[in-house]
């Protein structure tokens, strides 16, 4: 059968066809129990959800499934749910982004061989989020995310515990000798509350205020807290609006523009957002064929002032900003910064979707003339050191160290740094600049979340609590921290990153967007001469794939053969 343009919907062609194929098709829907006048010339919209019982922020997510389902139902679709990988952040080694790739892969295949007209997807937990959309963009069919929610806000001994964020705190003062051991299991057994994900302003956050921001999550639905009721009703209200945007043909390219990416960017800044953002949003970018880059981060990063009082950057956590007024309210204060004009899943305009929009907590959400931070939340730095660019959160670093010049002490790789941070013998100071190369898509692989590095338990001791740190690594969005990631090239691919050796200087001036090593250029080019690039053991299975195939992270990390917005052929059959 080849594809035929008469039906009224995408799944039509699976089913409607007078030939021996769509007999079969038919056969089977009725073979799982749906009546003929269930199927047949109804819109089918798949469940993509990352539910299972090792993605452990998701655990509420096969309930929410049959929530997603019954607003289906109701609003005369299909409901056909599709189980994909989970990438549960924590649990995964040896780390999620490995597998962002993976998943996008996963869920482009499964819409594209499959009768599916629009698609629900379930997720939230860092690479999820990011997959899912990926996936679903480059498929074609409209989607909406529905956003697992943060978890529960917790508190030990009277202080607000943020995920991420406190586990480094606290693993820190441990390492210093102020916490003990029976605190530190304390701690362990109240920091996660509930279901749902980290609710600090992390990288899970950041990616689903991101998805709201690019107008491809309902409104106010992000914040809203993974065991709150309405949470069901969000999800319920997902299910029968998909139904709704297959029939107006409402998909990712109409929602994604230019204007779509640089409005996520601005809400980015506003809300301190996780410097992974640097390299999803250039994914999605590439996937939608939307130009955008580095420099606009930079350049919103430049204008638009943080307003949102969240850990690591702030206070507060995710329930707090839901009670706030959520995403809607963050947009009504930085309106001015935005494209209103924008298209959203709701079928409306974003000015449409928060004309009525109020902050209800000024301590949570503060006004623009009582920002957090005045800029930079993410600022993107240039030099010798890194050509294609680095990133810094600076909102959630130190000021005093925001130019600095001090002498490298060099990791060549993760193994070599936890032998050697705590040896009371390491040649370091708080004026040194911890380096760690092999940390990026190729080297580690999959670029891990191992930039925060800790600081030498020495100078822990002596009540160093920060210093400059560097790698081609990404950081958890929870950590904070004078630390700078994403070096550009990375070292494993013969980036200057891979050329720096113990005691050479480097200076880090964040105001200048500047990253230099002061090595001579004859120097440089000795030691370039003489650099041998990583063998790698692995000859089987997806890693050598992975390590071919990944863009740097300027690009955003996808797999070269998947870039570009071309949309693949339905598949024909016979
Ligand atoms: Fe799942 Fe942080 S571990 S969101």
């Amino acid at each position: 059968m080849s594809c035929e343009d008469d039906f009224p919907f995408r799944s039509s062609r699976w089913f409607q066809p007078h030939t021996m194929r769509a007999f079969a098709h038919r056969q089977r829907a009725l073979q799982m129990g749906f009546r003929k006048k269930d199927f047949m010339n109804k819109p089918i919209i798949g469940i993509i959800n990352t539910w299972s019982d090792l993605s452990t922020c998701h655990g509420h997510l096969r309930e929410r499934a049959d929530d997603v389902r019954k607003g289906i139902w109701m609003a005369g679709g299909v409901p056909m749910e599709l189980p994909v990988m989970g990438l549960g952040e924590v649990v995964q080694k040896p780390t999620t982004m490995l597998y962002r790739n993976l998943l996008a892969i996963e869920v482009e295949e499964n819409i594209r061989s499959h009768p599916i007209d629009g698609v629900v997807l379930l997720g939230g937990c860092d690479k999820t989020t990011v997959g899912l959309l990926m996936g679903a963009i480059s498929a074609g069919v409209p989607c909406i995310f529905m956003p697992a929610g943060p978890m529960l806000a917790s508190t030990w001994r009277g202080e607000l515990i943020g995920t991420g964020t406190h586990t480094r705190k606290f693993w820190d003062e441990l390492r210093a000798g102020t916490i003990t051991m029976e605190q530190w299991e304390e701690f362990e057994a109240v920091s996660c509350r509930s279901h749902g994900t980290c609710n600090t302003m992390g990288t899970a956050s950041t990616m689903t205020s991101l998805t709201e921001a690019l107008g491809l999550a309902l409104p106010g639905s992000v914040c809203i807290p993974a065991v709150d009721a309405a949470h069901i009703r969000m999800a319920v209200d997902c299910g029968e609006r998909i139904v709704e945007m297959v029939k107006e043909h409402l998909v990712p390219s109409r929602i994604l523009t230019r204007q779509a990416l640089l409005n996520a960017a601005v809400v980015d800044m506003a809300i301190g957002g996780s410097t992974n953002a640097a390299v999803h949003l250039m994914a999605i970018a590439e996937r939608a064929g939307v130009e955008f880059s580095l420099a606009d981060l930079d350049e919103a990063g430049r204008r638009v002032p943080v307003i949102v009082n969240l850990l690591p950057a702030g206070k507060y956590l995710m329930e707090h900003l839901y009670n706030a007024g959520g995403i809607p309210a963050v947009e009504s204060v930085i309106r001015d910064y935005l494209d209103l004009s924008v298209m959203t899943c709701t079928g409306r305009t974003l000015g449409e979707n928060i004309a009525g929009a109020k902050v209800l907590d000024e301590d949570v959400i503060h006004p623009l003339s009582r920002p957090i931070a005045e800029g930079d939340g993410l600022a993107v730095l240039h030099g010798n050191l890194a050509p294609n660019g680095a990133v810094i959160k600076a909102s959630a670093a130190n000021p005093s160290l925001f130019v600095h010049k001090g002498k490298a002490v060099v990791f060549e790789n993760i193994r070599e740094m936890y032998a050697h941070i705590d040896d009371p013998d390491l040649d370091v100071d708080e004026n040194s600049v911890l380096v760690l190369k092999n940390g990026g898509p190729v080297g580690a692989p999959g670029m891990p979340e191992w930039g925060g590095l800790p600081i030498p338990r020495k100078l822990l001791q002596k009540g160093v609590r920060d210093m400059v740190r560097i790698s081609d690594a990404r950081m958890s969005g929870t950590h904070f921290g004078t630390v700078v990631l994403h070096v550009c090239p990375e070292a494993a691919v013969g980036g200057p990153l891979a050329l720096v050796r113990n005691g050479d200087e480097i200076l880090l001036d964040v105001p200048s967007r500047r990253l230099e090593l002061l090595v001579d250029d004859a120097e440089l080019e000795k030691r370039r001469a003489a650099w041998k690039a990583p063998v790698f053991s692995e000859k089987r299975g997806y890693v050598p794939m992975y390590r071919a195939h990944v863009t740097q992270a300027d690009r955003g990390c996808d797999f070269d053969f998947l870039e570009g917005s071309e949309a693949l052929p339905e598949p024909e059959i016979y």
